[in-house]
């Protein structure tokens, strides 16, 4: 065994039971072969909300761990072991850009009883807050179509951030027309109010540089290299990708798609590389491919390395000081009604 991974064995050993490690699926193979838990980030919140360590190590990005933080309870933390670990879609929608957007939309209609603010988990706190605050919620993207409809019963419009393409293929699945949707633009928000008074759906103009990478013609090349192939992405892909697809789905889902599929199925996958590596080697007898190559990866998910992780168990099980993550008091109870309210809806 090697020293970083003795140190570790040694720190988890002495914390025991009072020690959680969680680890997304895009993280690296030597962080996922540690830890307690592998999963998307809505059964890592669940994981976290669930446990009564009291630490909590999430090797994700700063907003998947500051959700957990934001569900912790007393007596609990969450530690980032990579704390300049963040999320290029979850930052192209700031809170001040958020409320600048719900001001000046209140020029054109009262939006407390018009618009149900609703917010895909990748946002920071402070967004989730302010969509708490207004009465909406949080959606991941296995519950995006359902907490869409359910926003759209209650009001008579939804505001949906960050990400466009999850909220075009979402509205697309809940068979909604381009004309119900009209699309807010942070970097011009004097634009004409009087679109959004006409639409249904206000999606932020926001999306995930790595899932944007996957193209119409790598679906194209991928059918014509292989014909029998399905061809499996993620919701955060552009909708042109995605109307081109066989299904559309999260990350949960596309692992049990994989799982699933007979023996000597080929599949093209568009998500993540790491995760999509990982489910070809462990599916020896499937063909499982990136739909893009070379297969985009993202590089915030991959900060996270094991001395990384090492260096934050062993800090702990030493008494040391690391700083967790740290959501104000003013921001957690409104961030926290948001949560709970997706993780009920999905319970
Ligand atoms: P999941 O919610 O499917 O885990 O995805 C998170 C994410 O960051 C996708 O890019
Ligand atoms: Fe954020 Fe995209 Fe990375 Fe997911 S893949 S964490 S949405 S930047």
């Amino acid at each position: 065994m090697n020293h970083v991974l003795e140190r570790l064995t040694d720190a988890r050993a002495a914390l025991g039971e009072d020690l959680l490690i969680l680890a997304h699926h895009y993280q690296r193979d030597e962080v996922v072969d540690q830890a307690d838990y592998v999963g998307d980030s809505l059964e890592l919140a669940r994981k976290a909300a669930d446990s009564k360590a009291s630490h909590i190590v999430f090797c994700g990005v700063n907003f998947m761990a500051e959700t957990a933080a934001v569900l912790a309870g007393p007596g609990q933390s969450v530690y980032l072991p990579r704390q300049d670990a963040g999320c290029y879609l979850s930052d192209q929608a700031e809170s001040t850009s958020v409320r600048s957007a719900w001001e000046a939309l209140g020029q054109a209609m009262d939006v407390e009883r018009e618009i149900l603010p609703v917010a895909y988990v990748n946002t920071s706190a402070e967004v989730k807050e302010f969509v708490g605050r207004h009465g909406g919620l949080c959606c991941t993207s296995s519950s995006a179509a359902d907490i869409l409809r359910f926003a759209l019963d209650e009001r008579p419009r939804a505001l949906f951030l960050p990400d466009q393409h999850l909220g075009q293929n979402t509205a697309r699945a809940l068979d909604m027309g381009e004309e119900e949707i009209a699309l807010w633009d942070p970097r011009y928000p004097a634009a004409d109010l009087e679109q959004f008074k006409k639409a249904r759906l206000i999606l932020w103009r926001g999306s995930c540089n790595v899932h944007v990478r996957f193209l119409p013609q790598d679906v194209h090349r991928v059918r014509r290299e292989h014909p029998d192939v399905r061809v499996l992405v993620h919701p955060e892909c552009r909708p042109e990708v995605a109307r081109l697809a066989d299904e559309v789905g999260s990350t949960s889902l596309l692992v049990r798609r994989v799982q699933e599929a007979p023996e000597g199925s080929t599949l093209a996958i568009g998500t993540e590389q790491r995760l999509v590596n990982r489910l070809s080697q462990t599916h020896p007898t499937k063909n499982v491919f990136s739909l893009s190559d070379p297969a985009p990866f993202c590089a915030t998910m991959s900060l996270t390395k094991l001395p990384d992780l090492e260096r934050t168990v062993s800090a702990l099980a030493h008494g040391e000081e690391i700083a967790p993550v740290f959501v104000r008091l003013k921001t957690a109870g409104s961030a926290r009604r948001a949560v709970q309210r997706l993780l009920d809806f999905t319970a």
